[in-house]
């Protein structure tokens, strides 16, 4: 069963920004756009990059490095630098309060 960890008060996210933080080990990149809040890994799959303080817009995560823009929620790249996804983690909010398992 999956373990949720609270990590974040929502209304520390601002719409349209993302956070990182980290959970048993991992960096994981809480953003939130158009009223969801997602998570996914802080390293971009084309070189490494961390994500942190790219752009995000519709649901979607660009590479501050060279780009590449991510589906927050799928994880899916697009264009041509990288095929491959991003981890994507699930999320819980509850009372104000975002839960993320990286289980
Ligand atoms: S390192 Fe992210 S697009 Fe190249």
């Amino acid at each position: 069963m999956s373990e949720f960890i609270p990590v974040l008060e929502l209304q520390a996210l601002a719409p349209e920004s993302s956070q990182m933080v980290e959970v048993k080990g991992c960096e994981v990149l809480l953003c939130h756009s158009g009223g969801d809040v997602f998570a996914v890994a802080n390293r971009c799959t084309h070189q490494q990059q961390l994500l942190d303080g790219g752009r995000i817009r519709r649901g979607h995560i660009s590479c501050p490095l060279h780009g590449v823009r991510f589906n927050l929620r799928t994880g899916e790249p697009m264009g041509q630098l990288t095929r491959v996804p991003l981890a994507t983690y699930d999320v819980q909010v509850v009372e104000g309060m975002i839960s993320v398992s990286v289980d």
